[in-house]
């Protein structure tokens, strides 16, 4: 699995398979932003005033965010470093949650994002937090955020590739292994180059 892939082996959010209200397609569905479903959303471990209080501001779009500095903590964590203008298109196409440290507003020291076509599937990228901050409960107040804001979008199912070593990470907020032994996928040729 490439290294940019890494967020993204085969876990899927338990229990999410599409109910069929959501896969009935009506003229609502069918807008770029749907209004969002009443789809149950996900309890915090941690409130958004709790987390101010420790100096971290909760941010739900990417608005504001400092690109290179993401790229940094990207680098720092050993993901590739990504071509700015590619990386910032990228956030405009996701759902992004990231967290700042008080003092250095643009700056993420946690970051999440997701991916997908907004009503139905969607898929996690990107879970990072800077090193210096990491085991602190940032990675999870990210996660359960970003799949809080799917939830609340209706997104029914929500999945991501872990690398091994954070399998345990992602199981601690209830994604699976190869939920029903459905299997993940991915297109990989090694022979094949990439832009990052
Ligand atoms: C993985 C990562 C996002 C976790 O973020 P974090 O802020 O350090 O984790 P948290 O402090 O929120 O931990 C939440 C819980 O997960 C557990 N946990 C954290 N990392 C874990 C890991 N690698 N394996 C198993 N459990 C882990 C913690 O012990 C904690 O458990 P607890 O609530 O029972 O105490 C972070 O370590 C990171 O950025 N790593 C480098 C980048 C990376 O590998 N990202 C994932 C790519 S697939």
């Amino acid at each position: 699995m490439p290294t940019q892939q890494a967020c993204s082996a085969a876990a899927a959010l338990r229990s999410r398979r599409p109910s069929p209200a959501s896969t009935t397609t009506t003229s609502r569905q069918l807008r770029l932003r749907p209004p969002r479903a009443a789809t149950a959303g996900v309890r915090l471990t941690v409130s958004d005033a709790e987390l101010e209080s420790r100096g971290f501001a909760v941010r739900r779009t990417a608005e504001g965010i400092d690109v290179a500095a993401l790229n940094e903590v990207f680098v720092r964590v050993g993901f590739p470093r990504r071509q700015e203008e590619r990386l910032r298109r990228a956030l405009e196409h996701s759902r992004v949650v990231w967290l700042s440290a008080g003092e250095e507003e643009g700056r993420p020291v946690a970051f999440a994002r997701a991916a997908g076509d907004g009503v139905f599937n969607a898929v996690v990228w990107d879970v990072v937090v800077e090193p210096s901050s990491q085991g602190l409960g940032l990675g999870r107040a990210v996660m359960e955020r970003l799949v809080d804001e799917l939830r609340r979008d209706g997104v029914a199912n929500i999945v991501l590739y872990a690398e091994t070593r954070v399998v345990g990470f992602y199981r601690l907020l209830d994604f699976a292994m190869d939920p029903d032994g459905i299997r993940g996928m991915a297109y990989y040729r090694k022979s094949a180059t990439t832009a990052a």
